[in-house]
Parts: C-alpha cells; sequence; structure tokens
C-alpha cells in the first residue's frame, strides 16, 4: 500500500496476557509508535515477554532491517506492569488470556474500575462470542474483537469484531490501529469462527470425508490440493502441523455453535485419533509419521508404460474433450472420433461432481471402458483419475500410462462424485459464498482475509469465479443428489450469481 503511514488513534496500549499471541501483538503496536504497558499474572511472565520481543528487534538490527536507533525507541515503549491496575493510564487494553468466557469477562469487569471511561476493551478471542464477553460490563459499548493470528507479525490481519452492542466509534478506531500497525483489517460479524476460522471449515473436514469414504489415503489427497490446486500444503499436513488438540476442537466448537449445520460436521476419524494422541508433528505422529521432525512420505505408487491403445473421448465437456483430445494426439495414441467407442476403445469421461459409474451409464457406454479424468484445473502439474468398479483393469493401466506419458504424475482413485480437487473446492467456495449471504463481511473483505489468514492461491468468491459458478454448482447438486447430504446444498448466494452468470464477488 502507498501514501502516508496511517496514524494510530490510540496512544499507549495495555496488553494482557503476554503468551504468544500478547507478545506480538505488543511487538507490533510498539513499532507502530504506542506504549504498551505489558501484563500477565504469571509471575516472571512480563519479564520474558519484554526480554523476548526485544531479542526480536536485537536480531534485526543485526539484519540491518531496522537501525540501532530505530530498536532503542521500540524498546523504550515497552512498559512493565507489576499489576493490573498499572494498566490506568491506556486507552485500549487487549487481552490476550486463557480462551474461558468467565476469565474474560471478569477480567474486562475488573478493567473497567481502573480505566477511563472512554478506554477500549478488545479481546483477542478466537472461538468465544464478543458481545458474551462484553455483557457483564458496565459499559458493553465499549468491548470489540479485535482477533491476531499466530504468529501476529507474520500473519498481516486483524479481525475487527464489533459485538451486538459496540459502538461505532469504538470500531472505527480500532480497525484504523489495526491498520497502523499494518496488518490488513477485516471487519467481521460476531458468528462463530469470525471469518478466516469460518472460511477454513471446508478444506479440512471435506478432506476428512473423502478418507473417510476411502477414496484415498491422506498423501494423495494432500498432493491433489497442492499440485491440482496450487494450495500452499495439503489438508492432512496442516492437520499435523496445528495438531488435531487444536483443529479437532475446532471443528467440533464451530459445528456446534452453527446448531449443528452439517457443512461443518466434523469427522469421526479425528476423535479417534485424538484419543489415540495421534496429534501431529508434536507427537512424532500424526497423519505422517515425523523423524527428526521431518515429515515421513509415502513413495508415490508407479505407474507401469503399457503399449497405446484406441482412445474415445466423452463431448460431456467440449473444453475438456478438446484439452484431452490435445493430450492423446501429443501422446501419439491412436482417437476414435465416432459417436460411440468400440469395443476395444478406453473411454475417457470428464464428470463434474458425478461418479465414473453414474456418468458411464447416463451416457449409454460400457462401464468396463470407462476411466474419468479430472478435468476441473486442467491437466496440468498432476492428474487425478477414478474408475468404476467394473472397469477393466488394462483400461485403467492404459489412462494411467498415458496421462503420464509427459512425466506429469498421475493419482488413481476409488470412484467417487467429484475425485478430490472438486469437492475441496466446491465445499471451499460454498462455505464462502455462504459467508457472503450472512453479511459476516463485505465480499472483497472475505477473499482477502482468507488469502491473508489462510494462504489459500485465491479467496473462496475468486476462486469460485475462477473455475466458474456454474460449474461450481453442478458439482454441488451432483453430490446433494448423490449423497443426500444437506452439506453439499448450493448457497443461495452461489445459485443466484451463477443462474445470473454474475461474479460471486458481486455484492
Ligand atoms: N495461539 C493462537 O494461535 C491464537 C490465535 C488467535 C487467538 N488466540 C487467542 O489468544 C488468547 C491467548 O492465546 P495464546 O496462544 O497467546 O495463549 P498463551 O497460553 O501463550 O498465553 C496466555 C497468557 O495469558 C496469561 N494469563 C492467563 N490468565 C490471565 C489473567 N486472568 N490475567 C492475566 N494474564 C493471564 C498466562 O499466564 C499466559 O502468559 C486466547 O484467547 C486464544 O484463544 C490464540
Amino acid at each position: 500500500m502507498s501514501g502516508e503511514p496511517i496514524v494510530s488513534p490510540f496512544t499507549t496500549l495495555g496488553i494482557v496476557g503476554t503468551g504468544a499471541m500478547g507478545r506480538g501483538i505488543a511487538q507490533l503496536a510498539a513499532q507502530a509508535g504506542l506504549q504498551v504497558m505489558l501484563f500477565d499474572v504469571k509471575e516472571g511472565a512480563v519479564k520474558e515477554a519484554n526480554a523476548f520481543i526485544n531479542g526480536l528487534w536485537q536480531r534485526s538490527t543485526e539484519k540491518q532491517r531496522i537501525s540501532t536507533d530505530q530498536a532503542q525507541q521500540y524498546s523504550k515503549r515497552l512498559i512493565e506492569a507489576y499489576e493490573l491496575a498499572d494498566l490506568a493510564p491506556c486507552d485500549i487494553v487487549v487481552e490476550a488470556i486463557v480462551e474461558k468466557l468467565e476469565a474474560k469477562q471478569g477480567l474486562f469487569r475488573d478493567l473497567e474500575a481502573i480505566v477511563s471511561p472512554q478506554t477500549v476493551l478488545a479481546t483477542n478471542t478466537s472461538s468465544l462470542s464478543v458481545t458474551a464477553i462484553a455483557a457483564t460490563c458496565q459499559q458493553p459499548e465499549r468491548v470489540i474483537g479485535f482477533h491476531f493470528f499466530n504468529p501476529v507479525p507474520l500473519m498481516k490481519i486483524a479481525e475487527v469484531i464489533p459485538g451486538l452492542r459496540t459502538g461505532e466509534d469504538v470500531t472505527k478506531r480500532v480497525n484504523a490501529l489495526g491498520k497502523a500497525m499494518g496488518h490488513f483489517t477485516a471487519q467481521t460479524t460476531d458468528t462463530p469462527g469470525f471469518l478466516v476460522n469460518h472460511a477454513g471449515r471446508a478444506f479440512g473436514t471435506e478432506a476428512l470425508r473423502i478418507l473417510g469414504e476411502s477414496v484415498t489415503d491422506p498423501a494423495t489427497i494432500d498432493r491433489i490440493m497442492v499440485d491440482q490446486g496450487g494450495f500452499r500444503m495439503g489438508p492432512f499436513t496442516l492437520l499435523d502441523l496445528t495438531g488435531l488438540d487444536v483443529s479437532h476442537a475446532v471443528m467440533e466448537s464451530i459445528y456446534h455453535q452453527y446448531y449443528e449445520e452439517t457443512r461443518f460436521r466434523p469427522s469421526p476419524l479425528t476423535r479417534q485419533r485424538l484419543a489415540a494422541g495421534l496429534l501431529g508433528r508434536k507427537t512424532g505422529e500424526g497423519f505422517y509419521r515425523y523423524v527428526d521432525g521431518k515429515q515421513q512420505l509415502p513413495d508415490e505408487p508407479t505407474i507401469e508404460s503399457v503399449p497405446p491403445c484406441p482412445v474415445w473421448i466423452s463431448q460431456d465437456d467440449p473444453q475438456s474433450a478438446a484439452a484431452l483430445t490435445e493430450l492423446v494426439t501429443a501422446a501419439g495414441w491412436p482417437l476414435e472420433a465416432g459417436a460411440q467407442p468400440t469395443a476395444k476403445a478406453l473411454c475417457l469421461l470428464t464428470p463434474f461432481g458425478e461418479d465414473t459409474t453414474t456418468c458411464a451409464l447416463r451416457q449409454g457406454l460400457e462401464a468396463q471402458q470407462c476411466v474419468a479424468v479430472d478435468m476441473l484445473a486442467g491437466l496440468n502439474n498432476r492428474r487425478s483419475l477414478m474408475a468404476t468398479p467394473i472397469t477393466q483393469i488394462a483400461y485403467l493401466q492404459a489412462a494411467s500410462s498415458l496421462l503420464s506419458h509427459d512425466g506429469t504424475p498421475v493419482s488413481v482413485l476409488q470412484d467417487s462424485n467429484g475425485f478430490v480437487l472438486q469437492r475441496v473446492i466446491a465445499c471451499i467456495v460454498n462455505v464462502g459464498a455462504d459467508i457472503a449471504q450472512q453479511g459476516v463481511a463485505a465480499p472483497t473483505t472475505i477473499d482477502r482475509a482468507v488469502e491473508l489468514g489462510l494462504g489459500y492461491p485465491f479467496g473462496p468468491l475468486r476462486m469460485g469465479d475462477h473455475y466458474g459458478a456454474a460449474r461450481i454448482m453442478t458439482i454441488l447438486t451432483n453430490l446433494c443428489d448423490a449423497t443426500g447430504d444437506p452439506r453439499y446444498r448450493p448457497s443461495p448466494w452461489l445459485r443466484r450469481r451463477a443462474a445470473l452468470n454474475m461474479s460471486l464477488t458481486a455484492a
């Protein structure tokens, strides 16, 4: 961003709870020019946090990111508080204590007796209701959610969450503070998971459903989401990194807070793994094993090269058919151009949200000859295939050999509705569309917040535009029909915009 640096509307910020989050918020506030008062109930915690933050600035001077003079100025702005009453001069206090409603309510009630009536009380809660935290305060209008992500200095986003009774001016000033601290501020409603944690529900839960249906294994799902979907890491690598003690609890919490909304339904798989202590990286084993901190990835199955056979391509989706025709021609395999295949042809199908079986029978084809290719993301980087339960192995081998002729990896899945990529993408877009429908945040805010907070290649609405809203509708509708699971019912926001051929980002 260009232009003048944003000036903070606050001058003195109190931090209560100087753990992982409190430290990060304190660091950014001091860098933005605020006086920062640090308080924690744990003996020695404030000193430790002060030393930690100074250590970071020291390293930044060594790397010449900031001058020694600058580091000294920042350092002078950190003030250690010995009791809560020392926070009296603060015009804003941000709490980052334990995630317990009664503790946060009690703290804010105590603070109200200490600070001035104008002081803003902000909570960094990630799962509690801001409105509920404010409810026991004398002045609930001064209480607001100010939600940062870990690690605070690197995750350039803060959610600003007014509760139902928060004053407009408080919201405006906290937005300005977030910007002055160098972050994108996403203003959201006080709803479960706010924006980012709500939008993040589909990636893991849909991957877990795919695993639960034995479509394939975690490593294949991860490889597909990275190579075909362009995600930085796959859902199981992410679950292992976060740890199931955290992620399973978040999955359950948001699901229950939305009164058992099926789109967020957690998986029995994680509950069971949690019980077994297979939490992820931190316990040395999760969906993967870790040896000396290094993830142990299973080898990809090798694909046998087989001699060419005639190939017939379904014209169900002309664009996909054209791309596959080009591939078959480049590989030098013979193409059948007739309206129907001969009895010896490998039949390539390109379903969206249908399984291979349904897609083959709908087109009046012999299921034994049919193999489906996921064309949602085209043919770059990786190709996903699946076959009907009666597809002859020779045809599946032929398809695998053909699709990997140029060295591109191929993943072979069990027959399923929507392969892996289509299912996960459609669910991400659908949840994002429903966030827009609920008015949790503005469409552009939803996309930017998800890109910054979750690191997805696109925000969910742009992702829908990228793959095509009508196509996402087709995938979801087919998933809905095949499973009868309301989890896949398309959001009205998506349905309407797909019907009108509009961008999902249009309000
Ligand atoms: N860690 C994350 O990834 C993350 C991300 C976003 C939000 N949050 C939220 O931020 C808050 C803090 O999380 P964290 O990971 O920094 O926790 P943490 O355990 O690292 O730090 C919490 C600190 O608060 C202190 N504390 C506890 N009760 C206190 C009280 N009543 N008064 C003063 N100090 C008290 C503890 O001594 C500890 O130093 C929680 O509400 C959490 O949900 C955490």
